[in-house]
């Protein structure tokens, strides 16, 4: 029997509401693999700033490092937005991933074909897109120094940040993004601003020294301008795509509207050691909070990728990824992904349906 302690950051908004779902569906799906977990919910984001004062206690990042994996909600409000940085739920979050060193933020892309007349691009676009955007995710503009606000020589008011990253960082993650086009279609398209940035052309230069290690895949390089726009041209061209912190916060959300929604997009961010922290690429969709409407199959596959990624359970990962196919066969859809002749359902009940697709996928197993 394998046991695993869990750490749930259910966080602000529809994070509570679809944590909720995925944490019943890790412990049907894990039920079936002899798999037990004990959980310990913690505060992290706005939660935790109205009940500490701060948007991530050390004890969350203590528990949370303790234990064998890490799934987050979303966080983040409008009751917040106008708190100074340091008491901002988003710095919360960033001092997590910091914390946590996840440096690489995997976020997959798949059109499912159940779900093709959910997407805003035409069916022959959407059909078919499979990629995964590699994000480094501890470095770049988000966390460089010098940042804040200043003065400049005309006595107005600024405000500056630093977009730096160190030759190792860039290395680290553009090893695992070769790994991951290995392991795919054997295709990686880095993505910068090399023709402006020097941020970028650090990394253009080490991604492509690297390739040398790595002959079967083929490495391509692309602006982040245009990357944007072949996203909605023709995103099957994509396979693995390596990119920034803030141009892969960017593209992802982009991407997640090929497949039909932001709500359906999980992911896995990783480190060299430690925990992994798992979370959906949404927000806490304040306009949607609190009214049974939230898409939950992000955080679900995002319980799934915790599986496969965090605890190498890969078997109760594949039940996971095939209840949600059998949930969607089945017809039920959120708001964010309905279209005509499906079932329009809240946020609870696709849960409850994703549940019974565990279930019966094991008895048909
Ligand atoms: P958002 O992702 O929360 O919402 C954008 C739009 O997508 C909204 O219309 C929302 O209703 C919809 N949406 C998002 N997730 C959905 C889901 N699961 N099901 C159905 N619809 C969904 O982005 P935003 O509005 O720019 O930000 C809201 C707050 O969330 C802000 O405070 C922001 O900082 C925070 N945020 C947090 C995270 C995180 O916790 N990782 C990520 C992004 C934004
Ligand atoms: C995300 C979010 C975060 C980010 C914010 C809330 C700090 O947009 O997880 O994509 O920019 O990384
Ligand atoms: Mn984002």
């Amino acid at each position: 029997k394998r046991s695993y302690t869990i750490t749930l950051l259910p966080g602000d908004g529809i994070g509570p509401e679809v944590i909720s779902v995925a944490k019943d569906v890790l412990v049907l799906a894990g039920s079936f693999e002899g798999i037990t977990y004990e959980f310990r919910e913690m505060l992290l984001g706005g939660a935790a700033l109205d009940a500490t004062g701060v948007p991530m206690p050390d004890e969350t990042l203590s528990v949370s490092k303790q234990s064998d994996a890490v799934l987050l909600g979303a966080i983040g409000g409008y009751k917040w937005d106008k708190n100074e940085k340091h008491l901002k739920p988003e710095t919360g979050l960033l001092q997590l991933r910091s914390g946590l060193q996840v440096f690489a933020n995997l976020r997959p892309a798949t059109v499912f074909p159940q779900l093709v007349d959910a997407s805003t691009l035409k069916k022959e676009v959407a059909e078919g897109v499979d990629l995964m955007v590699v994000r480094e995710l501890t470095g770049g503009i988000y966390f460089g120094k010098p940042r804040g606000f200043g003065t400049n020589e005309n006595g107005q008011e600024t405000g500056f940040n630093t977009e730096i990253y160190s030759a190792h960082e860039i290395d680290r993650i553009a090893r695992l993004a070769f790994e991951i086009a290995r392991k795919r279609r054997g295709k990686l398209c880095s993505v910068d601003k090399a023709n402006v940035l020097e941020a970028s052309m650090l990394w253009r230069k080490i991604v492509t020294e690297l390739a040398l290690e790595y002959p079967d895949v083929e490495l391509t390089h692309m602006y982040v301008d245009n990357a944007a726009m072949q996203l909605v041209r023709y995103p099957k061209q994509f396979d693995t795509v390596l990119t920034n912190n803030i141009f892969g916060d960017i593209l992802s959300d982009e991407a997640s509207m090929i497949t039909g929604s932001i709500g359906m997009l999980p992911s896995a961010s990783i480190g060299a050691s430690g925990p992994g922290l798992f979370e959906p690429i949404h927000g806490s969709a304040p306009d949607i909070a609190g009214q049974d409407k939230a898409n939950p199959f992000a955080t679900v596959l995002s319980a799934a990728m915790l599986l496969k990624y965090g605890l190498g359970e890969e078997r109760a990962a594949e039940r996971i990824e095939k209840a949600v196919l059998d949930t969607l066969n089945r017809g039920f859809r959120t708001a964010d992904i309905y279209s005509a002749g499906t079932k329009l359902v809240g946020c609870k009940q696709v849960g409850e349906e994703i549940l019974k697709s565990v279930e019966s996928h094991i008895l048909a197993a």
